[in-house]
């Protein structure tokens, strides 16, 4: 049965047990769950005898005006969710608990952390950063999994276990889960549920037109053309705005024109106040 602990000393007494009978798999998350966290709770289970799952909206990783107070928090049915799925323990911290006062310390990791989300979201990546690594030791887990949904912080995350020599977990026992979509291709978000029925339905251009896009690509077309040619059909579809639509390398996300299954498609698009990313592999 599921334990949920919201203290330090209480978390610590619970992932000693846990870590006694066999190795511990950790699934970071600020909840609202979907299926796209189940599914990677589900490929935890595969990796390790325990599952622990955390949630926590961190603010660290909001921005000013971003969607910290409004972010979904839905503790009881998020519970009930992870009962089902077999999680043993879930740790949901306070803020204080994560940040008492006088905290002081930040997690930069540059270069990955730049362009794309990181000049959209200034400080973001540090507050992600900093956040993992808190939950990494607080709760010491053999294997943590995180989605390609958000593929620059998972980059990010593993760029900072190999730099600080982390070892619970060991880089390479740092998961990518591949993205879980909906019926119609939208990739499954927390954020999905800002969106009026209306704003729901024009969402799903956003795979459809990078498919199209990919697929040019592949054909051949120029790729400032084709890219050039994806901003605009995302506004014609109904998207306000077009934070980042690019082409570049899956390991270091450096700029790349090259059409090849080593390089993705990445887009940031808005709707309304509410912002959707997706990536693609180019093939
Ligand atoms: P959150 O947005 O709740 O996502 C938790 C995890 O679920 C992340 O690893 C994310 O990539 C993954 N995920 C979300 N939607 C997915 C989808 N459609 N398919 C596959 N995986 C998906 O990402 C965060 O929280 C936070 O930044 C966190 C890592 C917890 C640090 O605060």
């Amino acid at each position: 049965t599921l334990q949920t602990v919201t203290r330090l000393d209480d978390l610590r007494r619970a992932t000693d047990a846990l870590r006694g009978k066999g190795t511990l798999a950790l699934v970071p998350t600020m909840g609202a769950l979907h299926e796209g966290h189940l599914t990677l709770v589900r490929e935890a289970r595969e990796h390790a005898e325990h599952v622990a799952v955390s949630i926590f909206v961190n603010p660290r990783q909001f921005g000013e005006n971003e969607d910290l107070d409004a972010y979904p928090r839905q503790m009881a049915r998020d519970t009930a969710l992870l009962e089902e799925e077999g999680v043993a323990l879930l740790w949901a911290p306070p803020p204080e608990e994560v940040y008492p006062a006088g905290y002081a310390t930040n997690i930069s990791v540059a270069g990955i952390s730049e362009g794309l989300c990181g000049s959209d979201r200034p400080g973001h990546f540090d507050g992600v950063a900093t956040v993992v690594c808190k939950l990494f030791n607080q709760v010491r887990p053999d294997s943590a999994l995180f989605g390609e949904k958000d593929w620059q912080q998972l980059a990010v995350i593993r760029r900072m276990a190999r730099d600080l020599d982390l070892t619970l977990p060991h880089v390479d026992r740092i998961i990518g889960v591949p993205i879980v979509r909906e019926e119609d291709g939208l990739a499954m978000s927390s954020r999905n549920a800002y969106l009026s029925p209306a704003q729901r339905a024009r969402a799903a251009a956003l795979p459809r037109l990078m498919r199209e896009t990919i697929a040019r690509l592949i054909g051949g077309d120029p790729v400032e053309n084709a890219l050039r040619r994806l901003r605009k059909e995302l506004v014609e579809a109904g998207f306000d705005s077009v934070d980042y639509a690019d082409l570049r390398r899956a390991a270091d996300l450096q700029t790349t024109r090259e059409i090849g299954p080593d390089n993705r498609l990445f887009v940031a698009a808005r709707i309304g106040g509410t912002r959707l990313i997706d990536n693609m592999p180019v093939v």
